[in-house]
Parts: C-alpha cells; sequence; structure tokens
C-alpha cells in the first residue's frame, strides 16, 4: 500500500530516530490502553506501508482553503521521498480545518492516528483519564456544597479549559492576566470569568518606583481591555494598599470585584493577621472602581504533605487564619462574598473543614508523579489519591548500545525539573536526565527496548512541564482525536 500524505511527518520523524526500517503503526504496536497508566512501551515492527517515506511535504507548497473561513477545509498537494530516492506527488488532499479556536498553525487537526505515531517528546493527555478527573472533582465539590474554580495555570488550554466549564466550573482561576488573555482570544468565556490569583501589582517593594503612572496606567488598560468587571468577570486580588491604589478608577463602569489574599502560612503573597485584612478590605471597599468581593487563601506548602493527617492538621490550623480574618473583616460591616482557595492535595481537607466556599484546584486535571507520590500515601484512596495520570510525555528511544539502558529523545528541555525525574509505570525501568535532549532509560530483559521504541512517562511536575510544550495531543486509547494548542503558554506576564 502506497503512504498517505499524513505520513510525512511520522515518516520524517522516524527517519529522525533511526527507526525508519521499523516504521510506528498503530495498528503494529498492539498496546492495552488501562484506565490509569496506559502501557508506555509501544513498539512496532511491521507496518502496513511497503514503501517506508522520508519526505517532507514540497517546499513552498501553497494551502488552500475552501469555504468560508468559519468552517474552511485546508487542502495541499503532496511529496514524499521514498527512502531509495524516488519522489512521489499527490493531489491535493485535505488536511482538515484550521479556523477552529484553538487551532495552531501548521498543526493539522480532525484527523484519527495513532497515539504511537506523534512526533516526540510530545505531550499527551489522556482524555479518558482526564474526563474522569473533571467528574469526580464535579462530584466532590457538589456533596460538598461548594464551588469549584479550577486553576487554569496548570493545562494554559483553552480545550480543556472548555472541558472544565463543561463539567460543571462556571468560573475559572489564572496566574497571570497572559493566560486570561490568551483563553479569552481563544474564545474561553467562564459565565463567572476569571480569577486573577496573583496580586495584581506584583511588584511591591523593588518595583514600587517602576509603579508610577505609565505601568499603573497600561495594568489598568489591560484589565479594562479584559472587560474586568462583574459580568465579564475580571476578578483580581490584592495584599497591599499600595496594590488598590494602582488599581483606582480602574473601571468607569461596573466595578471590578477584588479579593483580599490572605497568608495562611506560605509567606509567598497575602496579608499577615486579621487586622490588616480588615483594613485592607474597607480600603477596597472605599476605592472608587472597585468592589470587595471576599478572600483567597492558598496554601502551597500543605499540598504534598503525604500524611493525610498531618496534612489536615495543618491545614486546619490555616483555615482558622482565614476564619478570623472572615471575622475581622466581617466586624468591619463588609461581606465577604466569597473565601476562595484550596488545591489538589487539600481537597478533602478543605471539604471536612469547610471554611472555604470556592475551591481552586488545579493538578487534579493532570496530576503528575510529586501529587501521585505524596496522595497514593493515603490509605483510604487509591492510586495517586484516586486522579488518574492523565498527562504524559512520550518519548522514542533514539539509542541502544550499551547494556541495561537505553537512550530516549526527552531530557531535560522535555520536562520541568524542580520535583525530580519523571517515572515509566509500564516499564519500570528507571528515568534519569541525560543532557538537555536526552534521557536514560534502564531496562532488564524482561522489559527490553529496542531502537524507535516509544515510551511514555509520568512528568515530575505537571505545570512547568506543559509551560514545554506548544501542543497538546488529546488521546483516547491510541487515537490522537485531537491536537490542540498550549494556548498560554509562556504567558507569564
Ligand atoms: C493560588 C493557587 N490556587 C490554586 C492552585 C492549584 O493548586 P494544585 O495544582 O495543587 O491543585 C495553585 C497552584 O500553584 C495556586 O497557586
Amino acid at each position: 500500500m502506497g503512504e498517505r500524505p499524513g505520513d510525512v511527518a511520522l515518516a520524517e520523524e522516524a527517519h529522525q530516530c533511526g527507526a525508519v526500517e521499523h516504521g510506528h503503526g498503530a495498528d503494529a504496536v498492539g498496546l492495552e490502553h488501562p484506565r490509569r497508566l496506559p502501557d508506555g512501551g509501544g513498539r512496532a515492527d511491521a507496518d502496513e506501508r511497503a514503501v517506508p517515506v522520508v519526505g517532507r511535504p514540497l517546499d513552498g507548497v501553497q494551502l488552500r482553503v475552501h469555504g468560508d473561513l468559519r468552517s474552511a477545509t485546508v487542502t495541499r498537494p503532496w511529496t514524499d521521498r521514498t527512502v531509495d530516492g524516488s519522489r512521489r506527488t499527490g493531489p491535493e488532499v485535505p488536511i482538515g480545518s484550521t479556523t477552529t479556536p484553538g487551532t495552531v498553525p501548521g498543526v493539522e487537526r480532525g484527523r484519527v492516528r495513532s497515539r504511537w505515531e506523534v512526533p516526540t517528546p510530545a505531550l499527551l493527555v489522556d482524555l479518558d483519564v482526564l474526563e474522569a478527573n473533571l467528574a469526580r472533582a464535579a462530584a466532590l465539590v457538589a456533596e460538598g456544597g461548594v464551588t469549584l474554580r479550577p486553576h487554569v495555570k496548570t493545562h494554559k488550554c483553552a480545550a480543556i479549559a472548555r472541558l472544565q466549564l463543561e463539567a460543571g466550573a462556571a468560573g475559572l482561576c489564572v496566574a497571570k492576566l497572559g493566560e486570561a488573555e490568551a483563553l479569552l482570544a481563544a474564545g474561553v468565556r467562564p459565565p463567572e470569568g476569571f480569577l486573577l490569583t496573583t496580586p495584581v501589582h506584583g511588584r511591591l517593594r523593588d518595583r514600587l518606583a517602576a509603579l508610577a503612572t505609565p505601568s499603573r496606567a497600561a495594568l489598568r488598560d489591560r484589565l479594562a481591555a479584559l472587560g474586568a468587571g462583574p459580568g465579564s468577570g475580571m476578578s483580581v486580588v490584592v495584599d497591599h494598599p499600595e496594590q488598590v491604589e494602582s488599581l483606582r478608577g480602574v473601571s468607569g463602569g461596573a466595578p471590578v470585584r477584588v479579593l483580599v489574599d490572605l497568608d495562611v502560612g506560605l509567606h509567598r503573597t497575602g496579608v499577615v493577621g486579621p487586622e490588616r485584612a480588615a483594613e485592607l478590605a474597607r480600603l477596597v471597599a472605599s476605592t472608587p472602581g472597585l468592589a470587595f468581593g471576599g478572600v483567597q487563601a492558598y496554601g502551597g506548602q500543605w499540598q504534598h504533605i503525604d500524611d493525610p493527617d498531618v496534612r489536615r492538621d495543618a491545614v486546619g490550623k490555616g483555615m482558622a487564619v482565614v476564619a478570623d480574618a472572615v471575622d475581622a473583616i466581617e466586624a468591619e460591616g463588609l461581606e465577604v462574598g466569597v473565601r476562595s482557595g484550596g488545591g489538589t492535595g487539600t481537597l478533602a481537607a478543605d471539604l471536612e473543614l469547610g471554611v472555604l466556599d470556592e475551591l481552586q484546584l488545579g493538578s487534579y486535571a493532570l496530576m503528575d508523579r510529586e501529587y501521585r507520590d505524596a496522595l497514593g500515601r493515603d490509605p483510604d484512596l487509591g492510586d495517586g489519591g484516586d486522579w488518574g495520570q492523565a498527562l504524559w510525555v512520550q518519548s522514542t528511544v533514539v539509542s541502544a548500545n550499551h547494556e541495561g539502558f537505553v537512550t530516549v529523545d526527552a531530557g531535560l528541555k522535555a520536562f520541568a525539573t524542580d520535583a525530580g525525574e519523571p517515572v515509566w509505570p509500564a516499564g519500570g525501568g528507571r528515568y534519569a536526565f541525560f543532557g538537555d535532549e536526552h534521557g536514560l532509560l534502564t531496562v532488564s530483559e524482561h522489559r527490553p527496548l529496542r531502537l524507535g521504541d516509544r515510551v511514555e512517562l509520568v512528568p515530575p511536575h505537571c505545570d512547568p512541564t506543559v509551560d514545554r510544550y506548544d501542543v497538546i495531543h488529546l488521546v483516547r486509547g491510541d487515537e490522537v482525536v485531537d491536537t490542540v494548542a498550549v494556548d498560554a503558554r509562556g504567558r507569564s506576564q
């Protein structure tokens, strides 16, 4: 059977990794994909293509768009070069729509292909597992009588944000204004808007000088452009009077909802003590263009405590701080509309303690090795604290010249490196960073790996790993059902 145009990228990659003679056909892989930790050691010995191709599209080829720009089909003529050097060209073939929100220029959409054919290193999200995580969170918060405002800093991806909204979230959290801008540009419109969880000024002591009128005005303009205010739903947090001042008059119309960020022991952001919380709330309430909306309290230091009792006690002490602050603010005659905070690790404790009424879970959607290690020790819960591993980095064996280990094409650039090494659950071999572009994977005779084989690894830390990739391949079982942009990648401003 002749090669298909869609094989070009695959063939190119196979060539790069020296695996042309193996191919990577889906049908040849024969892997099972159990829900949590699918077999990552896929390899292909045979392929339906009689002649392996190592070509690329014709240089300077023009993409043609058919239809109106909302539902366009894009076609292109194609050419491939076979390994014997001959060239083949073919007619125009559809390569999908490029105008859907979230579409990545140059990335084909709408085609079904094997998960084991993506160019590696690649970021994959298992949709079945993701959906199960979203459904579980929705059920737990509903049962606890609180609302969920998922944090999109974990995935930075409009397609996943949409799934979170479909699963019942009314609002979303962002860590930076740029994330909200990117998701808005991709068409994400949460009914209850975005909450910017990082104090909006951000640059207190060292940058006070820079907070002169121009930059303050620029910040105001950005918020105004996002349609700050209820309705558009851009809410912000503050932890200092200077920040409140910088937002004075930010909205000529509906006031911007502002939460007071409380320090619950992490000391990263947040006001210290109930008196300061009450003072700041009063200031917000009396500043034109702003509306006091409640408090935020996030304890990052508790999230990965692996003993559930110790974790719960720590959260309990922090929630006492929140309760004191709420009392002090209410004593000023102000209404605390929302108590927002919490993460994946503290979900059970937050629901039990009942102080927070809006939860900002982020990692629960994708999960990572660090969280699996911490929550997996809870005797009442299953693997990973009952959250499935949806996020994977797929990598290819690019060198296999030694006993006991092979080299894969995912190294320091493929993972965030703050939280130790990735793991390879399917094979049991140990991964070690082997330079910018490479990783070392130990193998045993029971689990041999050959050149061109694919493995899927659990990233140590999900958020900063995702931020290293332009696209996520959304997979269901063996199939890539879509390739979507990491829309807010690099939007850290
Ligand atoms: C303010 C805030 N809220 C929520 C989250 C989400 O936490 P997790 O990823 O642990 O669920 C984070 C993560 O860093 C955060 O900084």
